[in-house]
């Protein structure tokens, strides 16, 4: 099995490489995996002038997997598109049309103590975001700002089509049968002709999967019911724009954004599997990040593109037990743990 390994600028090579640790680890009695390792992000525009090199794509594309660290920081975050190292992942997405993002939303019970949320709404919370990454008003055209009758006007296109709709609800249904068999299609069709074609969509895909049971909720209400009861969610499916949004919120259920993976995948269930946090550069080369959100990371990228369902039970099963241990990174600190550095929380995960 071979993995692209991109880790990227700021806290992206520290965490990749506790993920590393962790595979190597697992490995070490079972399947073999081939790591190779390219530049993307500031670090590629520093060394080539181009935040995503052709060849670092090439790998990307013929890998079984990519492990993904972060790109960009703030210094280059205001340069143009092809100076920016950020632009490298958008750039990427699109290629491998990577067009099914999905965030699940944990909540280690081990945690729960060092959430700033109400420990009774929290328990048992385990829900994924599935959150469509090519389409919807992020890419429609015409998009610009321009004056019009004498002032300046923005203006974006929220466009949809049912081929986009179909495949990405399909996703959402396959991914509730391999959980609890409910999906929840978010939109605002009261008011949005997109979101009327994606509830039709969504509903005629429904036929497919009658052992899925299927809700629909406005963005509004889910964002209420995902703060008020989010153990009542299991798969959520939405666009780009509504999904971007309920998936951070979705992720402050869990404490710390250092928790928090996800994998982004296309038709072909080639993935690019990621951090949900950026490159961190206020904490970067400090040996404090949270490695945890890229090992869970890999335990995904295991279980989706790798068919290794065993090796990712197991992957979690250490995080948890390492946590259950009472060790902790600063950001999940709590009264009575024990606080380490990225390093040796890779290498009690690793151990484990
Ligand atoms: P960020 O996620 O990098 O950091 C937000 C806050 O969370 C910071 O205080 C940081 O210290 C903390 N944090 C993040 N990850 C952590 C971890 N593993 N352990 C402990 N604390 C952690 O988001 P921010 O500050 O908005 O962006 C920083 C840079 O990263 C920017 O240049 C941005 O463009 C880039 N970025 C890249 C992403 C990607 O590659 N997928 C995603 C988001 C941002
Ligand atoms: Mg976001």
């Amino acid at each position: 099995m071979h993995i692209a390994v991109l880790p990227g600028d700021g806290i992206g090579p520290e965490v990749t490489a506790q993920a590393v640790k962790a595979l190597r680890a697992l490995a070490a009695n079972g399947p073999q995996f081939e790591f190779t390792q390219a530049l993307v992000g500031d670090a590629a525009y520093d060394a080539g002038g181009d935040p995503l090199p052709e060849e670092t794509a090439r790998l990307a594309e013929r890998a079984d997997a990519v492990l993904f660290g972060a790109a960009g920081t703030y210094d280059s975050d205001l340069r143009p598109a092809e100076a920016r190292g950020g632009h490298a992942l958008l750039r990427l997405r699109k290629r491998m049309d990577l067009f099914a993002n999905y965030r699940p939303v944990f909540a280690f019970p081990e945690l729960l103590g060092a959430s700033t949320l109400k420990r009774e709404a929290l328990e048992g919370v385990d829900l994924v975001v599935l959150r469509e990454l090519t389409g919807d008003i992020y890419f429609g055209q015409p998009r610009g700002i321009s004056v019009v009758d004498g002032e300046r006007v923005g203006i974006n296109t929220m466009r949809y089509t049912e081929s986009e709709v179909r495949r990405v609800a399909h996703a959402g249904f396959r991914a509730a049968r391999l959980r609890r068999r409910k999906l929840c299609s978010v939109d605002k069709a009261n008011v949005l002709e997109t979101s009327q074609l994606w509830r039709a969509v969504v509903t005629e895909v429904a036929a497919d999967y009658p052992d899925v049971e299927l809700t629909h909720q406005y963005v509004d209400a889910a964002a209420m019911l995902l703060v008020r009861k989010p153990r009542d969610f299991d798969v959520i499916v939405t666009g780009n724009i509504f999904g971007d949004i309920l998936s951070d919120a979705a992720a402050m259920l869990t404490g710390s954004i250092g928790m928090l993976p996800s994998a982004s995948l296309n038709a072909e269930g080639r993935g690019l599997y990621e951090p949900v946090h950026g490159s961190a550069p206020d904490i970067a080369g400090k040996d404090i990040a949270n490695p945890l959100a890229s090992i869970l990371s890999a335990a995904m990228m295991l279980r989706l593109s790798l068919g290794q369902g065993g090796m990712a039970d197991r992957m979690e099963t250490a995080v948890r037990h390492v946590l259950a241990e009472g060790l902790r990174t600063a950001d999940i600190m709590e009264d009575g743990a024990t606080l380490v550095g990225t390093e040796a929380m890779g290498d009690a995960v690793a151990r484990e």
